[in-house]
Protein backbone atom coordinates (compact mmCIF):
# COMPACT_ATOMS: atom_id res chain seq x y z
CA UNK A 1 0.00 0.00 0.00
CA UNK A 2 1.49 3.70 -0.51
CA UNK A 3 1.07 5.82 2.01
CA UNK A 4 -1.86 7.92 -0.38
CA UNK A 5 -3.24 4.54 0.68
CA UNK A 6 -2.80 4.14 3.68
CA UNK A 7 -3.92 7.93 4.94
CA UNK A 8 -6.96 6.83 2.75
CA UNK A 9 -8.01 3.62 4.78
CA UNK A 10 -7.41 5.65 8.59
CA UNK A 11 -9.48 8.63 6.96
CA UNK A 12 -12.52 7.03 5.49
CA UNK A 13 -14.64 6.20 8.41
CA UNK A 14 -15.08 10.48 8.12
CA UNK A 15 -13.14 11.14 11.11
CA UNK A 16 -10.82 13.90 12.10
CA UNK A 17 -7.07 13.01 12.00
CA UNK A 18 -4.47 15.22 12.66
CA UNK A 19 -1.39 15.58 10.97
CA UNK A 20 1.04 14.03 13.53
CA UNK A 21 -1.58 11.30 14.47
CA UNK A 22 -1.29 10.45 10.87
CA UNK A 23 2.40 10.69 10.90
CA UNK A 24 2.82 8.56 13.74
CA UNK A 25 0.67 6.07 12.12
CA UNK A 26 2.51 5.86 9.26
CA UNK A 27 5.62 6.89 10.60
CA UNK A 28 6.40 9.27 8.01
CA UNK A 29 7.12 13.18 8.26
CA UNK A 30 4.28 16.25 8.28
CA UNK A 31 5.38 17.07 4.98
CA UNK A 32 5.49 13.34 3.45
CA UNK A 33 1.38 13.28 4.79
CA UNK A 34 0.69 16.76 3.42
CA UNK A 35 2.28 15.94 -0.36
CA UNK A 36 0.14 12.18 0.24
CA UNK A 37 -3.14 14.33 1.06
CA UNK A 38 -2.40 16.66 -1.95
CA UNK A 39 -2.14 13.25 -4.18
CA UNK A 40 -5.62 12.09 -2.82
CA UNK A 41 -7.00 15.55 -3.32
CA UNK A 42 -6.10 15.57 -7.23
CA UNK A 43 -7.16 11.83 -7.61
CA UNK A 44 -10.71 13.86 -6.87
CA UNK A 45 -11.07 13.15 -3.32
CA UNK A 46 -12.63 15.82 -1.26
CA UNK A 47 -10.59 16.54 1.38
CA UNK A 48 -10.77 19.18 4.98
CA UNK A 49 -8.07 20.30 6.41
CA UNK A 50 -9.22 22.75 9.69
CA UNK A 51 -6.56 24.26 11.88
CA UNK A 52 -6.18 22.41 14.89
CA UNK A 53 -8.15 19.65 13.86
CA UNK A 54 -6.43 18.09 11.14
CA UNK A 55 -7.88 16.59 8.12
CA UNK A 56 -11.61 14.54 7.37
CA UNK A 57 -12.81 13.77 4.16
CA UNK A 58 -15.99 15.48 3.43
CA UNK A 59 -18.03 12.52 2.77
CA UNK A 60 -17.01 8.85 4.66
CA UNK A 61 -16.21 6.14 2.04
CA UNK A 62 -16.45 2.45 1.84
CA UNK A 63 -13.30 1.52 0.26
CA UNK A 64 -13.56 -1.66 -1.62
CA UNK A 65 -12.09 -4.36 -0.04
CA UNK A 66 -11.16 -7.54 -2.11
CA UNK A 67 -12.06 -9.92 0.98
CA UNK A 68 -15.42 -8.45 1.30
CA UNK A 69 -16.24 -9.12 -2.24
CA UNK A 70 -15.36 -12.36 -2.38
CA UNK A 71 -17.42 -13.29 0.42
CA UNK A 72 -20.45 -12.07 -0.77
CA UNK A 73 -20.37 -13.90 -3.99
CA UNK A 74 -22.83 -16.91 -4.09
CA UNK A 75 -20.83 -20.61 -4.36
CA UNK A 76 -20.85 -20.75 -8.48
CA UNK A 77 -19.45 -16.84 -8.98
CA UNK A 78 -16.79 -18.11 -6.30
CA UNK A 79 -16.14 -21.35 -8.41
CA UNK A 80 -15.79 -18.92 -11.51
CA UNK A 81 -13.52 -16.55 -10.55
CA UNK A 82 -10.00 -17.58 -11.10
CA UNK A 83 -8.32 -14.33 -9.83
CA UNK A 84 -9.62 -10.79 -7.77
CA UNK A 85 -8.08 -7.56 -7.61
CA UNK A 86 -8.51 -4.61 -5.98
CA UNK A 87 -6.39 -2.02 -6.93
CA UNK A 88 -6.40 1.96 -5.64
CA UNK A 89 -5.77 3.10 -9.26
CA UNK A 90 -4.96 1.87 -12.51
CA UNK A 91 -4.98 3.08 -15.97
CA UNK A 92 -8.23 1.19 -17.35
CA UNK A 93 -9.19 -2.13 -15.30
CA UNK A 94 -9.71 -3.13 -19.02
CA UNK A 95 -6.25 -2.27 -20.55
CA UNK A 96 -4.87 -4.91 -17.29
CA UNK A 97 -7.04 -7.41 -18.50
CA UNK A 98 -5.95 -7.23 -21.76
CA UNK A 99 -2.63 -7.53 -21.10
CA UNK A 100 -3.43 -10.58 -18.95
CA UNK A 101 -4.97 -11.90 -21.64
CA UNK A 102 -1.36 -11.95 -23.78
CA UNK A 103 0.28 -13.30 -21.34
CA UNK A 104 -1.96 -16.68 -20.56
CA UNK A 105 -4.92 -18.51 -20.80
CA UNK A 106 -6.66 -17.35 -17.94
CA UNK A 107 -10.46 -17.23 -17.57
CA UNK A 108 -12.65 -15.75 -15.13
CA UNK A 109 -9.66 -12.87 -13.95
CA UNK A 110 -11.60 -9.88 -12.44
CA UNK A 111 -10.05 -6.65 -11.77
CA UNK A 112 -11.90 -3.84 -9.70
CA UNK A 113 -10.28 -0.20 -9.60
CA UNK A 114 -10.88 2.66 -7.05
CA UNK A 115 -10.27 4.70 -9.80
CA UNK A 116 -8.33 5.15 -13.30
CA UNK A 117 -6.60 7.39 -14.90
CA UNK A 118 -6.86 6.26 -18.21
CA UNK A 119 -10.05 4.97 -18.04
CA UNK A 120 -11.67 3.55 -21.67
CA UNK A 121 -15.27 4.23 -23.12
CA UNK A 122 -16.60 3.01 -26.37
CA UNK A 123 -15.77 4.86 -29.80
CA UNK A 124 -12.25 5.04 -28.56
CA UNK A 125 -13.84 7.68 -25.32
CA UNK A 126 -12.22 8.41 -22.48
CA UNK A 127 -14.72 6.98 -19.29
CA UNK A 128 -13.97 10.01 -16.72
CA UNK A 129 -13.23 8.16 -13.83
CA UNK A 130 -12.32 9.67 -10.49
CA UNK A 131 -11.94 8.17 -7.55
CA UNK A 132 -14.72 9.16 -4.88
CA UNK A 133 -16.96 6.17 -4.62
CA UNK A 134 -18.13 5.11 -8.37
CA UNK A 135 -17.08 0.83 -9.15
CA UNK A 136 -14.54 0.61 -12.36
CA UNK A 137 -15.01 -3.28 -12.39
CA UNK A 138 -13.39 -5.35 -15.58
CA UNK A 139 -13.54 -9.22 -16.29
CA UNK A 140 -11.63 -11.54 -18.47
CA UNK A 141 -13.27 -14.11 -20.06
CA UNK A 142 -12.04 -17.12 -22.44
CA UNK A 143 -14.80 -18.22 -24.99
CA UNK A 144 -14.15 -21.41 -26.89
CA UNK A 145 -16.21 -20.09 -29.77
CA UNK A 146 -15.07 -17.64 -32.58
CA UNK A 147 -15.89 -13.68 -32.32
CA UNK A 148 -18.58 -14.25 -34.70
CA UNK A 149 -20.82 -15.81 -31.72
CA UNK A 150 -20.41 -13.32 -29.72
CA UNK A 151 -22.48 -10.63 -31.39
CA UNK A 152 -24.73 -10.37 -28.49
CA UNK A 153 -22.71 -10.50 -25.53
CA UNK A 154 -22.80 -6.37 -24.80
CA UNK A 155 -26.62 -6.79 -25.10
CA UNK A 156 -26.28 -9.81 -22.54
CA UNK A 157 -23.93 -7.78 -20.35
CA UNK A 158 -26.82 -4.92 -20.15
CA UNK A 159 -29.33 -7.16 -18.86
CA UNK A 160 -26.93 -8.61 -16.42
CA UNK A 161 -25.77 -4.91 -15.15
CA UNK A 162 -29.43 -4.03 -15.41
CA UNK A 163 -30.09 -7.06 -12.70
CA UNK A 164 -27.29 -6.33 -10.23
CA UNK A 165 -29.40 -2.71 -10.70
CA UNK A 166 -33.19 -4.05 -9.60
CA UNK A 167 -31.92 -5.90 -6.79
CA UNK A 168 -30.05 -2.24 -5.53
CA UNK A 169 -33.29 -1.10 -5.60
CA UNK A 170 -33.57 1.07 -8.84
CA UNK A 171 -36.73 0.21 -10.74
CA UNK A 172 -36.52 2.75 -13.47
CA UNK A 173 -33.24 2.40 -15.37
CA UNK A 174 -33.63 1.67 -19.16
CA UNK A 175 -31.33 0.30 -21.54
CA UNK A 176 -30.25 2.04 -25.11
CA UNK A 177 -28.54 -0.45 -27.81
CA UNK A 178 -26.20 -1.19 -27.87
CA UNK A 179 -25.83 -1.30 -24.16
CA UNK A 180 -25.78 2.04 -22.22
CA UNK A 181 -27.73 2.49 -19.46
CA UNK A 182 -29.75 5.15 -18.60
CA UNK A 183 -31.87 6.57 -16.20
CA UNK A 184 -34.82 9.40 -17.02
CA UNK A 185 -32.01 10.05 -20.60
CA UNK A 186 -29.15 10.49 -18.46
CA UNK A 187 -26.23 7.45 -18.29
CA UNK A 188 -25.85 5.97 -15.21
CA UNK A 189 -23.64 2.96 -15.93
CA UNK A 190 -21.42 2.34 -19.48
CA UNK A 191 -20.18 -1.14 -21.18
CA UNK A 192 -17.15 -1.55 -23.36
CA UNK A 193 -16.31 -4.81 -24.60
CA UNK A 194 -12.90 -5.66 -25.75
CA UNK A 195 -11.66 -8.38 -27.52
CA UNK A 196 -8.20 -10.10 -27.02
CA UNK A 197 -6.66 -12.56 -29.64
CA UNK A 198 -7.72 -14.15 -32.64
CA UNK A 199 -11.32 -13.33 -33.39
CA UNK A 200 -11.54 -16.81 -35.64
CA UNK A 201 -10.77 -19.32 -32.93
CA UNK A 202 -11.85 -19.44 -28.87
CA UNK A 203 -10.94 -15.70 -28.15
CA UNK A 204 -10.83 -13.90 -25.15
CA UNK A 205 -13.13 -10.77 -24.21
CA UNK A 206 -12.52 -8.14 -21.27
CA UNK A 207 -15.79 -7.15 -20.19
CA UNK A 208 -15.57 -4.20 -18.52
CA UNK A 209 -18.59 -1.79 -16.76
CA UNK A 210 -18.39 1.55 -15.23
CA UNK A 211 -21.44 2.14 -13.17
CA UNK A 212 -21.73 5.87 -11.34
CA UNK A 213 -22.57 5.62 -7.90
CA UNK A 214 -21.26 8.29 -5.90
CA UNK A 215 -19.50 10.95 -8.74
CA UNK A 216 -17.98 14.12 -7.82
CA UNK A 217 -19.77 16.67 -9.81
CA UNK A 218 -16.45 18.91 -10.24
CA UNK A 219 -14.82 16.06 -11.82
CA UNK A 220 -17.17 15.61 -14.34
CA UNK A 221 -17.29 18.83 -15.82
CA UNK A 222 -15.65 17.15 -18.98
CA UNK A 223 -18.30 15.21 -19.62
CA UNK A 224 -20.59 15.97 -22.15
CA UNK A 225 -23.91 14.58 -21.87
CA UNK A 226 -26.08 13.99 -19.14
CA UNK A 227 -25.04 11.58 -16.18
CA UNK A 228 -26.73 10.54 -13.12
CA UNK A 229 -25.43 8.77 -10.37
CA UNK A 230 -26.83 5.70 -8.04
CA UNK A 231 -27.08 7.63 -4.68
CA UNK A 232 -28.24 10.45 -6.46
CA UNK A 233 -30.99 8.19 -7.39
CA UNK A 234 -31.68 6.23 -4.38
CA UNK A 235 -30.69 9.12 -1.99
CA UNK A 236 -29.04 7.25 0.17
CA UNK A 237 -25.79 5.35 0.61
CA UNK A 238 -24.29 2.48 -1.73
CA UNK A 239 -22.69 -0.04 -0.33
CA UNK A 240 -19.83 -0.30 -2.94
CA UNK A 241 -18.63 -4.03 -2.07
CA UNK A 242 -22.17 -5.17 -1.89
CA UNK A 243 -23.02 -4.03 -5.02
CA UNK A 244 -19.65 -5.02 -6.82
CA UNK A 245 -20.15 -8.55 -5.36
CA UNK A 246 -23.79 -8.58 -6.95
CA UNK A 247 -22.68 -6.71 -10.44
CA UNK A 248 -20.07 -9.52 -10.60
CA UNK A 249 -22.42 -12.32 -10.00
CA UNK A 250 -24.88 -11.30 -12.22
CA UNK A 251 -22.39 -10.90 -15.36
CA UNK A 252 -20.52 -14.61 -14.57
CA UNK A 253 -24.18 -15.82 -14.68
CA UNK A 254 -25.25 -13.87 -17.81
CA UNK A 255 -21.71 -14.90 -19.44
CA UNK A 256 -22.42 -18.67 -18.99
CA UNK A 257 -26.01 -18.79 -19.69
CA UNK A 258 -24.72 -16.61 -22.76
CA UNK A 259 -22.01 -18.86 -23.74
CA UNK A 260 -24.82 -21.99 -23.82
CA UNK A 261 -27.72 -20.56 -25.00
CA UNK A 262 -26.72 -17.14 -26.62
CA UNK A 263 -29.33 -14.16 -26.31
CA UNK A 264 -32.11 -16.37 -26.15
CA UNK A 265 -32.84 -15.69 -22.26
CA UNK A 266 -32.12 -12.57 -21.92
CA UNK A 267 -34.32 -11.13 -25.05
CA UNK A 268 -37.39 -10.80 -22.53
CA UNK A 269 -35.86 -8.56 -20.08
CA UNK A 270 -34.16 -6.16 -22.95
CA UNK A 271 -37.69 -5.81 -24.67
CA UNK A 272 -38.75 -4.57 -21.29
CA UNK A 273 -36.02 -2.05 -20.63
CA UNK A 274 -35.69 -1.14 -24.33
CA UNK A 275 -35.89 2.66 -24.57
CA UNK A 276 -35.73 2.52 -28.39
CA UNK A 277 -38.63 0.34 -28.94
CA UNK A 278 -41.05 2.51 -30.84
CA UNK A 279 -39.29 5.43 -31.22
CA UNK A 280 -37.73 6.54 -34.30
CA UNK A 281 -34.46 6.96 -34.26
CA UNK A 282 -31.66 8.27 -35.92
CA UNK A 283 -28.46 5.45 -36.54
CA UNK A 284 -25.10 7.45 -37.88
CA UNK A 285 -23.42 5.16 -39.66
CA UNK A 286 -20.03 6.24 -41.46
CA UNK A 287 -21.94 5.78 -45.10
CA UNK A 288 -24.46 9.02 -43.17
CA UNK A 289 -27.53 8.95 -41.45
CA UNK A 290 -30.67 6.85 -41.32
CA UNK A 291 -33.96 7.39 -39.78
CA UNK A 292 -36.60 4.82 -39.08
CA UNK A 293 -38.29 3.47 -35.98
CA UNK A 294 -36.67 1.37 -33.59
CA UNK A 295 -38.33 -2.33 -33.20
CA UNK A 296 -36.60 -4.64 -31.05
CA UNK A 297 -33.25 -6.82 -31.50
CA UNK A 298 -32.71 -9.39 -32.60
CA UNK A 299 -31.18 -12.74 -31.48
CA UNK A 300 -27.51 -11.85 -32.45
CA UNK A 301 -28.11 -8.49 -30.84
CA UNK A 302 -28.35 -6.24 -33.78
CA UNK A 303 -30.67 -3.24 -33.81
CA UNK A 304 -34.07 -3.65 -35.92
CA UNK A 305 -35.11 -0.87 -37.95
CA UNK A 306 -38.25 -0.46 -39.60
CA UNK A 307 -37.29 2.07 -42.78
CA UNK A 308 -39.10 2.52 -46.21
CA UNK A 309 -41.28 -0.68 -45.61
CA UNK A 310 -38.58 -3.41 -44.79
CA UNK A 311 -37.10 -4.21 -41.47
CA UNK A 312 -33.12 -3.65 -41.36
CA UNK A 313 -30.59 -5.16 -39.05
CA UNK A 314 -27.55 -2.78 -37.69
CA UNK A 315 -24.91 -4.38 -35.67
CA UNK A 316 -22.96 -3.50 -32.88
CA UNK A 317 -19.84 -1.56 -33.47
CA UNK A 318 -21.02 -0.28 -36.62
CA UNK A 319 -23.16 2.38 -35.98
CA UNK A 320 -24.21 5.04 -32.65
CA UNK A 321 -27.88 5.65 -32.50
CA UNK A 322 -29.20 8.84 -31.74
CA UNK A 323 -33.23 9.74 -30.62
CA UNK A 324 -34.28 11.97 -32.58
CA UNK A 325 -36.74 13.20 -30.04
CA UNK A 326 -36.33 14.50 -26.40
CA UNK A 327 -33.74 12.03 -25.15
CA UNK A 328 -31.20 12.95 -27.95
CA UNK A 329 -28.75 14.34 -25.87
CA UNK A 330 -28.42 11.51 -23.72
CA UNK A 331 -26.31 10.04 -26.84
CA UNK A 332 -24.02 13.19 -27.84
CA UNK A 333 -20.34 12.16 -28.36
CA UNK A 334 -17.38 13.08 -27.19
CA UNK A 335 -16.13 12.42 -23.60
CA UNK A 336 -17.61 9.06 -22.24
CA UNK A 337 -20.40 8.38 -19.39
C1 LIG B 1 -19.12 3.62 -22.53
O1 LIG B 1 -18.52 4.44 -23.21
O2 LIG B 1 -20.33 3.71 -22.32
C2 LIG B 1 -18.38 2.45 -21.93
C3 LIG B 1 -17.70 2.82 -20.65
C4 LIG B 1 -17.00 1.65 -19.99
C5 LIG B 1 -16.20 2.07 -18.77
C6 LIG B 1 -15.63 0.91 -18.02
S1 LIG B 1 -14.99 1.37 -16.44
C7 LIG B 1 -14.29 -0.21 -16.24
C8 LIG B 1 -13.72 -0.58 -17.59
N1 LIG B 1 -12.38 -0.04 -17.73
C9 LIG B 1 -12.31 0.87 -18.69
O3 LIG B 1 -11.28 1.49 -19.00
N2 LIG B 1 -13.50 1.05 -19.26
C10 LIG B 1 -14.49 0.16 -18.68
Amino acid sequence: MTLAQTILTLLADGGFQSGPALGRATGRTRTAIWKAIQLLKSSGLEIYCVRGKGYRLAQPVELLNRDRIFAALDSDARQAVQQLDVHHEVDSTNARLLEVARQGDTSGHVCIAECQHAGRGRRGRQWVSPFGGNLYLSLLWRFQSGASSLGGLSLAVAVAVMRALCDAGVASAQLKWPNDILLDGHKLAGILLELAGEAAGPCAVVVGVGLNIRTPAAEMSAVNQPWTDLESVLEKAVLRNELAASLLRHLLHAITDFERQGLRPFMAEWAQWDVLMGQEVILDLPTGLLRGVARGVDENGALLLARNGELQRHYSGEVSVRLSAKVESATACGVGQ
